[in-house]
């Protein structure tokens, strides 16, 4: 067991040098010591990132149900797995122990069986952040049915393109969902999405808002009634160890969202061994991620990490805002919150508010901070650590990514120093290396680069749903031989590492990745547009913020822009979702352009930045004269 949770700044040293020197016998050994199998493994780790073909623990068959629930039970029957704080902080808590998990879950997966969704069958789960979505997460894991999970706040549209990529037999749904003071229509979205969605035969709604919804005869069905009769016990399905457990979607900076595939073996045991040690996690400890299930950090930092170690996790339906803007702390003191996981966004946006919002509450019981999904400015982390932690709780600024699966860069609290700004070392298992843009390693210890990790580790994606060459060219073409993470990095000459962001069209505005393309498919459809491009600028709160610059395709002056940019906000939203709403929209006549056509973005982004003093030399335009009109109008 010792390999398993590491404690002293010695054993983190002594167990990634081990992981580099002998991986095999170092996963090998936490997955034999800490997980149930029903069946061993032949051959640990087999890899070649030419094609590139990953597998771990070839051979093993396992159910992670089995692993996050059943053998708890003997021990943990009656601790709390699922802890449920509504939306609304005057209706009651809930507390699902293991016990109820399993009656739960069986009961859940036996409805699924019953309506012949079987193993590799793709569900899609549409759900606000109530305990269903976690139980139909792990229902659709213990028939070996691969979950989508969609994040709810995604309109019909993106919804639909989702649905139809991977080709989803059912979907999981609810009456409505409740943020704040607003109910949302969760079922009319689907209903909408789904009239683009043939191959959807079943879709299951649990009631949350017990709103009035339309319910399709023959295709939807309410889940209370069909739970209610099936058995509390569902035998796990056999699944072997590189069987897909879930597709996620991620945008990339081009194209479609990408369904990353996850599997089933090294994702349990990366996710499980990550969990326990970034947040050193104890057994009567209270952890709550403020993340939704719909995202990465919510499946495997909610879901499956935190259960895989017989964790209590929180699951929270509402928003930090509501009733107001002391509600993440009313629930640290309402719960004796011990590890506390969120966004930078949310710490900035926390922070702008009276600090009596802090001081109303008794934060004492918290001994780990963390934040995941974007850089971390100084600021912020100083008053996270002084105003929330006290200066006791280290902060863990935990760098991962959809397609990783699980942390990668990040300290380990009372046993690695933290640094602000810094996701600072690589844990076990974990080779990065910095790339210069010409394909060559940056061997010095300090550096700046492109983040790229040399060797496997068992939670990384294995593809990309439909589409392998995608996977191949997006992630293992840019540098011979290494996954290239998108991220431009810098290694301090300790060999602590900072992540600079995104180096690619791909912009994370409060947590959030979005892709340009498909925000500028978005806008062209409005029949004013002629072309546009979208870049992102620094925001206070949510990081980065977006900037349109759009051609009109008549730039008359009668036409009411107020309204016009009101449309394209609306239209994006349809498409994709208010997540990616423009911050601010530049009519423009031209867009700087190379003389092959494309557009230079690099230009874009220094104007809307507000730093058009250095260009750089603009003169090999096909359009230069473009330039000084859109630094005249920048908004
Ligand atoms: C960014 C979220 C700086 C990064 C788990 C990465 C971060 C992208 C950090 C993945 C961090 C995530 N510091 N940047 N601690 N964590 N990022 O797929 O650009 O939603 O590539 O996964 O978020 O976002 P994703």
């Amino acid at each position: 067991m010792s390999n398993y949770h590491i404690k002293t700044v010695e054993e983190y040293h002594q167990a990634y040098r081990r992981s580099v020197q002998d991986p095999e016998s170092f996963w090998g050994e936490i997955a034999r010591e800490n997980f149930v199998w029903q069946k061993p493994w032949d051959t640990v780790l087999n890899w070649d990132f030419t094609k590139p073909e990953v597998s771990w623990f070839e051979g093993a068959q396992l159910n992670i149900t089995e692993n996050c629930i059943d053998r708890h039970l003997p021990t943990r029957g009656d601790k709390t797995a699922i802890l449920f704080e509504p939306n609304d902080p005057s209706e009651a808590a809930q507390k699902i122990t293991y016990r109820e998990m399993y009656a739960r879950v069986c009961q859940f997966a036996n409805v699924l069986r019953d309506m012949e969704v079987q193993k590799g069958d793709r569900v899609c789960i549409y759900l606000p952040m109530i305990p269903e979505l976690a139980i139909s997460v792990l229902a659709c894991a213990r028939i070996g049915a691969i979950h989508s999970v969609v994040f709810a706040g995604f309109s019909a549209t993106a919804l639909s393109t989702r649905i139809n990529d991977c080709d989803c037999k059912m979907v999981i749904t609810s009456d409505g969902s409740f943020r704040g003071n607003k109910t949302i229509d969760l079922k009319g979205i689907v209903d909408e999405a789904l009239e683009n969605c043939d191959g959807v035969e079943k879709v299951l709604v649990a009631k949350r808002v017990h709103s009035e919804v339309t319910m399709k005869e023959g295709r939807d069905h309410w889940l209370q009634p069909l739970l209610d009769v099936a058995s509390e016990d569902c035998i796990p399905e056999v699944m072997n160890a590189e069987d897909p457990l879930f597709i996620l979607y991620t945008s990339g900076s081009t194209g479609m969202p990408k369904g990353m595939v996850h599997s089933t073996a090294g994702y349990m045991v990366y996710t499980a061994y990550t969990f326990k040690n970034v947040f050193q996690y104890e057994e009567e400890d209270i952890y709550w991620c403020t993340a939704d299930i719909g995202w990465i950090t919510g499946h495997s930092y909610i879901v499956y990490g935190p259960l895989a170690n017989g964790a209590t996790t929180v699951i929270f339906e509402g928003v930090p805002t509501y009733p107001d803007w002391g509600r993440f702390w009313q629930i640290v003191e309402k719960h004796k919150i011990t590890q506390f996981y969120t966004a930078p966004t949310a710490i900035r946006a926390l922070a702008k508010q009276d600090i009596g919002f802090v001081e109303k509450y008794d934060l004492s019981s918290l001994k780990v901070l963390g934040t995941v999904g974007e850089p971390i400015n100084e600021e912020a982390w100083h008053w996270y650590d002084d105003n929330i932690g006290k200066g006791n709780s280290p902060i863990v600024d935990t760098w991962w990514q959809t397609e990783t699966g699980g942390i990668m860069i990040s300290p380990i609290p009372f046993v690695t120093p933290t640094i602000p700004t810094f996701a600072t070392l690589p844990l076990p298992g974990i080779q990065p290396c910095l790339m210069d843009e010409s394909g060559n390693e940056l061997t010095a210890t300090r550096a700046s680069g492109r983040l790229c990790i040399k060797f496997p580790w068992p939670a990384m994606a294995r593809t990309i749903w439909g589409n392998h060459q995608r996977y191949k060219n997006t992630y293992f073409s840019i540098f011979d031989n290494k996954y290239f993470t998108g991220d431009g990095a810098l290694r301090d000459n300790t060999g602590n590492y900072r992540i600079t962001g995104r180096v690619d069209d791909v912009i994370i505005v409060s947590g959030h990745n979005l892709g340009t393309a498909p925000i500028e498919d978005a806008v062209d459809e409005h029949p004013a547009v002629a072309e546009s491009a979208i870049v992102g600028f620094p925001h206070d709160v949510k990081g980065n913020a977006l900037y349109g610059y759009v051609i009109l395709k008549e730039m008359g002056e009668s036409r009411d822009h107020t309204n016009l940019r009101k449309e394209i906000n609306q239209l994006i939203t349809e498409r994709i979702g208010p997540i990616a709403k423009l911050d601010k929209i530049q009519f423009t006549s031209g867009l700087p352009k190379t003389r092959s056509g494309k557009i230079m973005r690099r230009i874009l982004r220094k104007i809307a930045a507000g730093d058009s003093e250095n260009l750089g030399d603009i003169s090999t335009l096909l359009n230069p004269e473009v330039v000084a009109d859109i630094k005249k109008n920048v908004i």
